[in-house]
């Protein structure tokens, strides 16, 4: 009878082993995830508002350096830089919506001249006028007589092919044009409804902006799947100038990625600075600090045209050209803005061809998230984008009469961050629990439950006070037997 009772007990130590590495790993995994929510009181919510992470804004500036003999000689582009920035990044007018699961947040972003730059922001700089460019694109489709009235403003207000101005201009501090004034008091469809500014910068009103990117609402996880997936984008839930797939808002915000992410994974992130959502490409798999990492990339595919991913089709709107270059037009209040990978990385050869200097080289210019598969924590990140501006030839405007058609490399930018390594120790700490903890859980169960057994057979026998001999002749058996089986 006793040993009945020890075989029951021996059973339950075996189905509790069981038991406990079932629970133990979703134990951890609820741990994990509750850490990985975003909700005020967890553990990511405070770096989240404010990464602590050291974040860099490198600038590239191409400046343009024999652009007197244009258009008879080929753009010469020297590229200069980088123009280092430290960024400060925070999130702000953050909202949880607890009914929907969701929060919605701006970010502001501040930057900072760094002197480890090459170059310094007094560095006077070539390129293309892109007031000019811009003014001259969004009349394309004005009648002849409006045309002449724009190419004798433009020579009346000493608008060239080119501006030369100092890097703290172009970039952030902007500079003043007779244009930008003239655009206040014309109507909305003459400038693509964009706000009158009062200077002109490539990054201009970007400094301390809660505007830039837009109104972010995201899932925080708390309703289950996967935190930082995007749900709608200032106030649009669909992207309004683009059609079908193209024009859906979906993927991560790009600070929570899906876990258990494999090769066959696609990673797919709304950016707002492509005003679209981006599918990354898995590329390769690797370690860093002994932690692996599958590498998702931009691909041909990201920014096709449509001859290879007929998917893409819908992001032309009507006119497919270029292969690897993105249209950012119609969110640019219709500014001649196309945006590539630096140096035209995976774009048609043509666009390399039309201008001298671009050397495009995968480990500089790719853009790509390498990223922990099981946690799904980005560890190394480059973000590059190129903005270029659109020029074609216009009979009635003097200035553009013998340009050709082609792409205008401006400048390219970078965004590099790796996580440091205490986080990596971390990480890894969190991947052995992962990994090793349902096994350690069960040791400790069948250790736990052996305990439990034994106590519960020596409790029972002299509890009911047996025969001495019959203890006397079970515990010897049992003990061996039980040590046998806690192996
Ligand atoms: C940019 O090119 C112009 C024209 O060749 C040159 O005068 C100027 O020094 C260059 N700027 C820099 C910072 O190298
Ligand atoms: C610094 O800029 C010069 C051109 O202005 C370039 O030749 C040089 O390679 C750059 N150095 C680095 C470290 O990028
Ligand atoms: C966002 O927050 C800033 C201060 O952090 C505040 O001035 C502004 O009014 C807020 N905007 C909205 C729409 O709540
Ligand atoms: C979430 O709720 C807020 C108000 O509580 C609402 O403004 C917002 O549109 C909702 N978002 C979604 C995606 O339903
Ligand atoms: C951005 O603004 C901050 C604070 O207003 C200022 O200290 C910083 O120099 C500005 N950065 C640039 C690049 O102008
Ligand atoms: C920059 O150089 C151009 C000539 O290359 C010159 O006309 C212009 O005045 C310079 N700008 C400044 C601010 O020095
Ligand atoms: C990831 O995979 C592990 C086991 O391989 C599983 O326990 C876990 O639930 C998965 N997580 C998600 C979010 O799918
Ligand atoms: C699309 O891109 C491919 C490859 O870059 C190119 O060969 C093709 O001519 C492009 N199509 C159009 C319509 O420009
Ligand atoms: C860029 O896109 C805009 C609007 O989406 C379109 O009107 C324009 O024709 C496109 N430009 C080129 C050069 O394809």
């Amino acid at each position: 009878m006793y040993r009945a009772l020890c075989t029951v007990a021996r059973l339950a130590v075996a189905a509790a082993a069981l038991a406990a590495t079932l629970c133990c790993d979703s134990i951890i995994e609820a741990a994990l995830n509750l850490q990985i929510k975003l909700n005020p009181h967890s553990r990511a919510y405070n770096d989240w508002v404010a990464p602590s992470v050291p974040l860099l804004f490198d600038v590239y500036l191409f400046n343009w350096t024999n652009s007197e003999r244009f258009p008879e000689e080929i753009p010469n582009l020297e590229q200069l830089g980088p123009y280092r920035f430290r960024e400060r990044r925070t999130h702000v007018n953050v909202t949880f919506h607890p009914t929907n699961g969701s929060v919605s947040y701006r970010t502001q972003r501040s930057w900072y001249f760094d002197e480890t730059s090459n170059g310094t922001l007094q560095d006077n700089v070539t390129i293309l006028n892109v007031i000019a460019a811009s003014a001259i694109y969004r009349s394309r489709h004005w009648n002849f007589f409006k045309q002449k009235g724009l190419s004798m403003v433009l020579a009346m207000s000493g608008h060239g092919m080119t501006t030369s101005r100092l890097v703290r201009e172009l970039l952030f501090d902007g500079f003043e044009d007779p244009l930008l004034d003239m655009a206040k008091s014309l109507p909305a469809s003459a400038t693509g409804g964009a706000p009158p500014v009062d200077k002109f910068g490539l990054f201009y009103g970007r400094n301390n902006s809660m505007d830039t990117e837009g109104l972010v609402e995201v899932t925080t996880g708390e309703l289950g799947g996967i935190p930082g997936q995007i749900l709608s984008w200032d106030y649009h839930k669909s992207l309004p100038w683009y059609e079908g797939e193209c024009a859906k808002i979906t993927g991560s915000g790009g600070e929570f990625m899906p876990h258990n992410l494999t090769e066959d994974s696609l990673l797919t992130i709304f950016m707002p600075d492509l005003c679209r959502t981006v599918h990354l490409e898995y590329e390769q798999s690797g370690q860093i600090g002994g932690l692996p990492y599958n590498k998702y990339a931009m691909t041909d595919i990201s920014f096709d045209n449509s001859s290879r991913t007929p998917l893409n089709s819908c992001f032309c709107n009507g006119e497919c050209g270029w292969g690897g270059v993105m249209n950012v037009s119609a969110c640019r209040f219709g500014s001649p803005s196309f945006l590539s990978l630096p140096h035209f990385l995976h774009g048609d050869p043509e666009l390399r061809d039309t201008v001298r200097g671009m050397q495009p080289d995968p480990d500089l210019h790719s853009f790509y998230f390498a990223v922990e598969p099981r946690l799904g924590v980005p560890l190394d990140v480059a973000g590059r984008f190129q903005f270029n501006v659109f020029i074609e030839p216009n009979p009635n405007i003097a200035l553009y009469e013998k340009v050709p058609k082609m792409l205008f490399p401006i400048f390219w930018v970078e965004q590099r961050v790796k996580v440091s390594e205490p986080v990596i120790s971390e990480l890894r700490t969190v991947r052995a629990i992962l990994d090793w903890g349902g096994t350690v859980c069960a040791c400790a169960a069948i250790l736990f439950a052996s305990y439990v057994t034994i106590a519960t057979c020596c409790a029972k026998k002299s509890q009911y006070s047996k025969p001495q001999e019959m203890i006397v002749s079970e515990k010897p058996k049992d003990e061996a037997e039980m040590k046998l089986n806690s192996m």
